[in-house]
């Protein structure tokens, strides 16, 4: 088994070498191997996704992805810039099954910014589709208007598209996630006003003739953000596109009390897959040693889940996860009073101890 291990910018080094160490401690027998990636590889080979990470990452079972970004990068063009590593990965590797789970934690109630009796026991997977839709669409770009209401004058515009064969795979993958949990999907789309989304809601509903067995309903975007806020439990499985899903996921870890919380997966049609926390390179906070490596190391156990067959190892992970927390440590964005604040290493090191 190998992983690629792609710490990448900010906080990106200190939390991926916390799961580092706690996949050390399980002493399995995997390979590790890491290579730059972001704007660490943009300062060192000129490009935020070399030839050299890419084939490592395609030759991989499982990547470790820490963060990319700074705004330092922000005056690049934006095939250099930092962000184009992750978008490179899952366009590459075909990594359109995005999980991104929101669990609160039972010591984090009082953390989530929601009422504690609006989150206890919250456990929402949010499925994003995440190699189509507008982040991708062709054509793009900017050019003088040829018509529309300012004729002449400069503008930007995207493409926002989805082929059936891509909402089709999708909706199979939360459908069998459904199955294994509450048995209910809500499809998130824009079908009141965009083609692409009418379409969407169509292809869903289609692919539901298969899966009688779990509930579907279908929410308007602006609704389903309503709804995360006001009654987020009633949620199960979330399915959406690419754009939404971004939107939605970070709405959703904040409900879990800090979006340093969350981890990802990110599958191919392979199991090959990408995991990383759901939160950015917070430059802010770098090399400050306080990040909150969990959701690295949460994202750790799912690699180990889906891409590794290590369902055990995995399981490890997550309830020395719960143990730290039932001891009451904390890294700052989890703090509150009569908790026991500790930097990203000593969280990191209080995982592997209760690994046991
Ligand atoms: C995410 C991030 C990325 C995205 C950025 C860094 C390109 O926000 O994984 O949610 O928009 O998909
Ligand atoms: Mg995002």
């Amino acid at each position: 088994m190998k992983i690629a291990v792609l710490p990448g910018d900010g906080i990106g080094t200190e939390i991926v070498a916390e799961a580092i160490k706690v996949l050390d401690a399980l002493a399995l027998p995997f390979e590790m191997e890491s290579a730059l990636v972001g704007g660490a590889a943009y300062e060192a080979h000129g490009h935020p996704l070399p030839e050299s990470t890419l084939k490592l990452a395609k030759e991989a079972d499982a990547i470790l992805f820490g963060a990319v970004g700074d705004w330092k990068y922000d005056k690049l063009d934006r095939p250099l810039r930092p962000e184009q590593a992750i978008l490179g990965l899952r366009k590459h590797l075909g990594l359109f099954a995005n999980f991104r789970p929101a669990i609160c934690h039972a010591p984090l109630v009082g953390a989530s910014s929601l009422k504690p009796e609006l989150v206890a026991g919250l456990d929402i997977l949010i499925i994003r589709e995440l190699t189509g839709d507008i982040y991708f669409g062709q054509p793009r770009g900017r050019r003088t208007a040829a018509d529309g209401l300012f004729p002449g004058t400069e503008e930007a515009f995207d493409t926002m598209r989805y082929s059936r064969p891509e909402i089709e795979r999708i909706a199979r993958v939360a459908f069998e996630a459904a199955r294994k949990r509450g048995k209910k999907v809500t499809s998130v789309d824009k079908a009141n006003v965009l083609e692409t989304f009418q379409f969407w809601k169509d292809v869903v509903t289609e692919v539901h003739q298969d899966y009688q067995d779990v509930a579907l309903e279908h929410m308007y975007v602006d609704n389903a953000a309503m709804q995360l806020v006001k009654q987020p439990k009633a949620f199960d499985v979330i399915v959406t596109g690419n754009m939404f899903g971004d939107i939605l996921s970070d709405e959703a870890s904040m409900l879990t009390g800090s979006i340093g919380m969350l981890p990802s997966a990110s599958l191919n049609d392979r199991k090959q897959g990408l995991y990383e926390p759901s939160h950015g390179s917070a430059p802010d906070i770098a090399g400050k040693g306080v990040a909150n490596p969990l959701a690295t190391i949460l994202s750790a156990a799912m690699m180990l889940r889906y891409s590794l067959n290590q369902e055990q190892a995995a399981q490890r992970i997550e309830s020395a996860v719960q143990q730290v927390l039932a001891q009451g440590l904390r890294t700052p964005d989890i703090y509150s009073d009569g908790t026991t604040k500790v930097g990203t290493a000593q969280m990191g090191d209080a995982v592997v101890k209760a690994l046991g």
